[in-house]
């Protein structure tokens, strides 16, 4: 980006019910600000007390830039605060994870049968010669046996890499190799769209191509079982049933490494993120208390898969933690109909519901009619992350799943960040197209490309100045490739993304710096066109690229799916063409509108403009494993 651009700001804000301030653990945003800016230690260490350790820390925070130690030289076990604080104490027969199949199935387990699941199977992972430091992959279907092995892996010190059970095997053999995996584990099948994944097959094609894999475990859930390989291959259910039911949680160091996740590369090729132990708790633990306001009786369903970093922060380490009650559900949002995941919200009673962007865009093109059949009234918090939410999505998002009741948290983070870290406090107002303002805990800004702060009102890069808890340490084996985080813009992590403030300090994420639109001179975030088109009636989706061009450098191309019953007829190229003009002005209309069924995403819901662009200037597209089918 050669200069700072200007971001026209239409600003509606929504006051939430007084009662959500009042009784929120956040209650007052900004004290809490100022109290942690005033002290960030003092503020952590607060914080991480309420939390049990082996051994306490000498010191909160260690920063050598860009290396940070937090919580230096405690001890710790997560899972010890997941599962064996809880199921001492009064949440012994709360439910854990209640968990949905496609086909209606149910099973709800209890914080003491969670615990005596993970201490079984973690035993039997340590009768297959699996140890402290020792790279576990799991390549599972949303089952609970999924969250199981990565709590095991935990509870004996393994580095879980968890891949994502959509992905197919030269993306699994990728991840298997990169982390060099000495277990794998995982179920014959998924269901999806009432069919089979064969998980088994997939990955016996990638273990063609993994030397460090030395057994597999086998999840079987079809009737009659397949047989299993002896040589290599482990039953699930045989190996826990001879598994000693009691397994000690292994000491940790706060930054011994607790799991490598794959970025979903929607801009290259993955990276192998490494969190570790202490922080990565201490941060998932706050922030899923406090961003989601979570209460004792609530029930909270994230829909991503544990397979994502919203899953291991959002269903399993965060929510676990703080001891609550976690929805999964296996299958689609839009399977056997469009109503299936407002019938779970109502079967469950769901009070705190997380999805993403692109869900949202989905029902949104169905119509209200699916939403309306069920009763929705126990919803409390709608949460939102992994793509900016534009407005108009937040508009149907409020009224027609929240009843105008619900506070929205759309929360902005990253694989790298581990834990949110910009929010709107539940209790304060809402502003619809901007995420919210930094969480206590997190000191963020919107820079020029030398870290200076740009004006309110001016578009720059987003950037955390200063180390936080669940920060990323290294990415796997490329040390390098974590330390260039830090180095594009002096003193600060550089997240990536464009994004623009307000003069009250709310955020609004402008969409990959990657994918910036420079036009006659003028810089344009991809999230504002599309948002715009997205405001039309007729659309659904839209993703926005640059079209080099002579006279302009780039004029905008734009991709765009309609709403379910409208076609792209007569006039609606113009309509749309002149819909932009009016919410952006002439500079950001696209040159070319292109009707399109679907767009293509990564596995995780992101567009991938990338895709787009090279099939538009048929080029190289670069990295396409994380692609949708
Ligand atoms: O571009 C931002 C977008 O997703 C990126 C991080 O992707 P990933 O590591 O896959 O993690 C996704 C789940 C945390 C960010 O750099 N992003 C995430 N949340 C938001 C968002 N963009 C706008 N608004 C959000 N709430």
């Amino acid at each position: 980006m050669e200069q700072t651009f200007t971001v026209k700001l239409e600003e509606k804000r929504y006051l939430p019910d007084p009662r959500c301030k009042a009784t929120a653990w956040t209650p007052d945003y900004t004290r809490a600000y100022q109290e942690f800016m005033r002290d960030p230690e003092a503020f952590w260490d607060r914080i991480a007390r309420e939390l049990s350790w082996f051994e306490s820390w000498d010191r909160v925070r260690e920063w050598n830039p860009p290396y940070a130690r937090w919580f230096v030289n405690a001890k710790l076990n997560i899972t010890a605060n997941c599962l064996d604080r809880h199921a001492a104490g009064s949440r012994k027969d709360k439910p854990a994870i209640v968990w949905r199949g496609e086909d209606g199935a149910e099973r709800v387990i209890t914080y003491d049968g969670l615990h005596h699941e993970v201490m079984r199977f973690a035993n039997g992972l340590k009768s297959l010669g699996v140890g402290k430091g020792d790279r576990v992959c799991i390549y599972m279907p949303l089952v609970p046996e999924q969250i199981v092995a990565m709590l095991a892996c935990a509870r004996i010190g393994a580095v879980h890499s968890v891949v994502f059970g959509g992905f197919g095997p030269d993306a699994l053999a990728m991840r298997i190799n990169d982390a060099e995996a000495k277990v794998l584990v995982i179920a014959d099948v998924g269901y999806r769209r009432g069919k089979t994944v064969p998980l088994r097959e997939l990955a016996s094609e990638a273990l063609a191509h993994t030397p460090s894999v030395e057994r597999v475990v086998v999840l079987r859930r079809e009737t009659p079982a397949v047989e299993l390989d002896p040589g290599t291959e482990v039953d699930y259910a045989d190996l826990v049933a001879r598994a000693a039911p009691d397994c000690p949680a292994e000491v940790m160091d706060s930054e011994d490494p607790l799991f490598i996740l794959y970025t979903s590369g929607s801009t290259g090729a993955p990276k192998g993120i490494v969190h570790t132990c202490g922080g990565y708790m201490v941060g998932t633990y706050y922030t899923a208390r406090h961003d989601f306001d979570i209460k004792e009786t609530d029930i909270l369903w994230c829909t991503a898969d544990p397979g994502w970093i919203t899953g291991h922060s959002y269903i399993v380490y965060g929510p676990l933690a703080v001891g609550t009650t976690v929805v999964i559900a296996e299958g689609t949002p839009d399977y056997p109909d469009p109503g299936a995941y407002w019938r779970l919200v109502q079967d469950l009673g769901v009070t705190i519901f997380y999805t993403a962007p692109t869900a949202i865009r989905m029902f949104m093109r169905y119509g209200d009619e699916w939403p309306a059949k069920y009763d929705l009234s126990t919803l409390r918090i709608l949460g939102s992350v992994g793509e900016p939410l534009n407005p108009e999505a937040f508009e149907w998002y409020y009224r027609t799943i929240g009843g105008g009741r619900c506070p929205i948290v759309d929360t902005w983070w990253q694989t790298e960040t581990g834990m949110h870290m910009i929010t709107t406090m539940v209790g304060e107002p809402m502003k619809p197209g901007f995420a919210g303002k930094p969480i206590p805990g997190a000191v963020m800004d919107v820079v020029d490309r030398r870290g200076f702060p740009v004006p309110p009102g001016t578009g720059g890069f987003l950037v955390i100045r200063e180390p936080w808890p669940a920060m990323l340490r290294t990415v796997h084996g490329n040390d390098e490739r974590y330390r260039a985080y830090w180095k594009t813009i002096p003193g600060c992590y550089t997240a990536g993304d464009l994004a623009v403030k307000d003069e009250d300090g709310y955020i609004m994420v402008l969409g990959r710096a990657d994918d910036l639109i420079v036009v006659a001179g003028h810089n344009i975030g991809t999230a504002e066109v599309e948002s715009a088109l997205v405001s039309h009636d007729a659309v659904a989706e839209a993703a926005v690229i640059g079209k080099p061009d002579p006279l302009k450098g780039h004029v905008i191309k734009a991709f765009v799916t309609l709403r379910v019953g409208v076609s792209p007829g007569d006039g609606l190229t113009d309509d749309l063409a002149r819909h932009v003009r009016k919410s952006l002005g002439p500079v950001a209309v696209p040159a070319e509108i292109e009707f399109m069924d679907r767009l293509p995403k990564t596995r995780s819901g992101k567009i991938m403009r990338r895709v787009l662009k090279a099939r538009e200037l048929g080029m190289d597209p670069g990295d396409i494993s994380t692609l949708e089918e």
